[in-house]
């Protein structure tokens, strides 16, 4: 809890942060970066420069500021962040150079309205919660017994083109031991660097159920834009990545895992690359319950876009409770009964009694709105939804 003298200056400087927002991370970025070149290899600069990630981090601090009466509505907030660093390696050394910049950009752009006493309450605001991001993702690394930003050497020991633009790798760990554990839903960061000496991270979910053998991830291949360049390090996978490649991967880590053990009902709802997470989630229960009523949507382009399916089959084989909906934008392939024409609707879906179920989505941020509304207009209570965002989390886009 900030000190009662910090307090009525974080109070009122929320709103003047608000709306200088993305100019003071755009000065913090720029400034750190200048001062700690080492730095760009643990950031995801595909997200700097299309300005996603600018809305993250400080973004999170303010929010902490706002909400500190409010522990609850940071909660998951927090949770999101410690298991995101981890992924990443982030350590204790870290926070003050942060901190130190994120301050300094603070007082680069109010000027002369930050105040001394101002500054002071919001360094005393960023070290509480630097303190607490600190310690849980201290204790993650414990929990794992790996150091921060270990990476595993791992071998491609299959390759299968699962659509157009997805690829799935089957992993397989060098050092002989056993992979990784892991819960559904959960994702690894690949490392990859480049001739030019830089490195990338990047966080790809797990597309299989755990095993003791090897890890699988699917990668979409994100395509050159009208303006916007080709993704960096799904296209080097795409690329580079074949049968005997070694991949660097780090220890899974996410906050996002479904409930694979009960026998309540379940609702799993992807749409594009959005479905790797349901696929290790659906694969896990068909392993330990499957009797359990899981209702599976997922939206694609069309047939040929659509990843997965052999493992969706497949699990329809021993789940006489699996209920599988498919929507295809273009209008192609549909029989009206199982594969719909258009996005994902709602009314399409086998029904579930919305008290029971949790509901899962996953997909672009488009789709999750567009699910997100209906499901609550449905009835749905708010506390049976559950996302995983492909990026960086941007704070409410959901009301
Ligand atoms: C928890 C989590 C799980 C994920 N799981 C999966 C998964 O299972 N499978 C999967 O395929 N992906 C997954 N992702 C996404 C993945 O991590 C990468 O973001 C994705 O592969 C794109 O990375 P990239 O390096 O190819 O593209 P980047 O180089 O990072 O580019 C990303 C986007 O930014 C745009 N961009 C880059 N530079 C600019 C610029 N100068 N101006 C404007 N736009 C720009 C690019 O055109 C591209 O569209 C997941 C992400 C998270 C956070
Ligand atoms: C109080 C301090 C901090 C806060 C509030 C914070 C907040 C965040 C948030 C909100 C995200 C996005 C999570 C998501 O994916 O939704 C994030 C990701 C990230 N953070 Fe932090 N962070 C803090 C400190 C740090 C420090 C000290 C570092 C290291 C220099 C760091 C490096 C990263 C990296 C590398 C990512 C992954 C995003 C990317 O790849 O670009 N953060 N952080």
């Amino acid at each position: 809890m900030v000190s009662a003298a910090a307090r009525p200056y974080i109070d009122a400087s929320v709103p003047v942060l608000r709306e200088h927002g993305l100019d003071i991370t755009r000065t913090f970025y720029r400034n750190m970066f200048d001062a700690h070149p080492e730095l760009k290899n643990l950031f995801n600069m595909g997200n700097q420069a299309s300005g996603v990630q600018q809305q993250s981090l400080a973004s999170a601090v303010f929010a902490y500021a706002a909400n500190i009466d409010n522990a609850a509505a940071l909660t998951p907030v927090v949770s999101r962040i410690v298991h995101k660093h981890a992924s990443v390696g982030i350590t204790a050394e870290h926070y003050p150079i942060v901190g130190r910049h994120l301050l300094g950009a603070i007082q680069e752009v109010l000027g002369d309205a930050a105040t001394p006493p101002l500054i002071d309450a919001w360094a005393e605001a960023y070290n509480e919660l630097a303190t607490a991001l600190i310690a849980a993702e201290q204790a993650m690394y414990k929990q794992a017994n790996i150091a921060p930003g270990q990476l595993r050497t791992m071998r491609v020991v299959a390759v299968r083109n699962e659509s157009e633009d997805i690829k799935a790798f089957v992993l397989q760990p060098e050092d002989g031991q056993a992979a990784s554990d892991f819960k559904p839903g959960q994702y690894v960061s690949v490392s990859v660097t480049f001739d030019d000496g830089t490195t990338q991270l990047r966080q790809y979910s797990l597309s299989d159920a755990p095993n003791p053998r090897t890890l699988r991830i699917s990668v979409k291949r994100e395509r050159r834009g009208d303006v916007t360049p080709a993704g960096l390090v799904s296209n080097w996978l795409h690329d580079n990545a074949g049968l005997g490649s070694l991949l660097q991967v780090t220890h899974p880590f996410g906050d996002f895992t479904p409930d694979t053990e009960s026998s309540a009902p379940i609702v799993l709802l992807s749409a594009g690359i959005g479905i790797t997470p349901m696929i290790s989630v659906l694969n896990r229960i068909a392993q330990v319950s499957p009797q359990r009523q899981v209702v599976f949507g997922h939206a694609a382009r069309n047939s040929d876009y659509h990843a997965h399916r052999a493992d969706v089959a497949e699990a329809g084989k021993t789940m006489a409770r699996l209920q599988v909906s498919t929507f295809y934008e273009d209008g192609s392939d549909c029989d009206g009964v199982a594969t719909f024409a258009g996005r994902m609707a709602l009314s399409r879906l086998p029904r579930w009694d919305h008290g029971e179920a949790n509901v899962y989505l996953c997909g672009p941020v488009e789709f999750m709105q567009e699910q997100w509304r209906a499901l609550i207009d449905a009835g749905v209570p708010a506390s049976r939804l559950h996302r995983e965002v492909f990026g960086p989390e941007l704070l409410n886009y959901l009301k």
